[in-house]
């Protein structure tokens, strides 16, 4: 069994993926900014080392001899933080540098955590179109997070077999691990229940280990009813 290397592993996201991998046996490369933020990080034989999602240089040198790749990365941890210092092409760099870095190394899979924002409602546009749904102030976010899944669906015909996992009913860091999630498609699902970051994590590891769609963006919800 090869290892997985988790982008963005000191998150909320990363911490609950690399939790799942380390539980299920693979060895874990937590990529991080800053080692020294995450102190607890490297427990339970994770390895913590330091990289950029955005700089192919970075992801080049961390990315050699995995199995697999997760990108739960986010340069925007909530609304406290403003907009000043975003970069419209964090996820445009980002997939490009992960896409570069993957195929130069023999790494195949690559699973991404998507945004709510860029689904589809039922009237077939973006949510992040319709104010009355999506916060018009979080749009330069959705916009960039946008601009990254197209990068990646841009690379339809590369070596790296993507995926994007995108919450169609939020994210709940609190909730328990049930091991249960409902995959969909491009738009909102129906009934779509809050995921806990446990079972996203779920749906992350089941994608790498038993990859069931490929190079598309779906979505992923806690089961209807609960
Ligand atoms: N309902 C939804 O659709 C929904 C809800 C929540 C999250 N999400 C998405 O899920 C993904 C993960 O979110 P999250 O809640 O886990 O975010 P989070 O808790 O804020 O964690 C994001 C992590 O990204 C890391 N990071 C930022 N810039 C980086 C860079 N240049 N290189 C490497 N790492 C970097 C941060 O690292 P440091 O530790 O170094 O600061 C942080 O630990 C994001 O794509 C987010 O947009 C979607």
């Amino acid at each position: 069994m090869g290892g997985i290397v988790v982008f963005g592993a000191g998150g909320r996201a990363g911490r609950a993926v690399t939790g799942e991998a380390r539980g299920r046996g693979y060895e874990v490369t937590a990529v991080v900014r800053d080692p020294g933020r995450h102190p607890d990080l490297g427990a339970n034989g994770v390895a913590v080392v330091r990289g950029d999602v955005t700089d192919p240089g970075s992801v080049g040198a961390v990315v050699g001899g995995h199995v697999a790749a997760v990108h739960a990365v986010s340069p925007f941890s909530g609304p406290e933080q403003g907009f000043d210092s975003l970069d419209p092409e964090f996820f445009v760099k980002a997939a490009d540098a992960l896409l570069g870095g993957l195929a130069a190394s023999g790494v195949r899979r690559l699973v991404a955590v998507g945004l709510f924002a860029n689904l589809l409602g039922a009237d077939g546009r973006p949510v992040m179109d319709d104010p009355a749904v999506f916060p018009p102030e979080i749009r330069p976010f959705a916009l960039a997070h946008t601009a990254g899944l197209r990068r990646l669906r841009e690379a339809a015909d590369g070596p790296v077999d993507w995926l994007m996992l995108t919450p169609g009913g939020g994210l709940e860091q609190a909730a328990a691990r049930t091991g249960r999630y409902r995959l969909g498609g491009e738009r909102v699902p129906d009934g779509a229940a809050v995921l806990s970051y446990a079972d996203l994590a779920v749906a992350v590891l089941d994608e790498i280990e038993t990859p069931t769609r490929h190079r598309t963006r779906v979505s992923v919800c806690g089961p209807s009813g609960e």
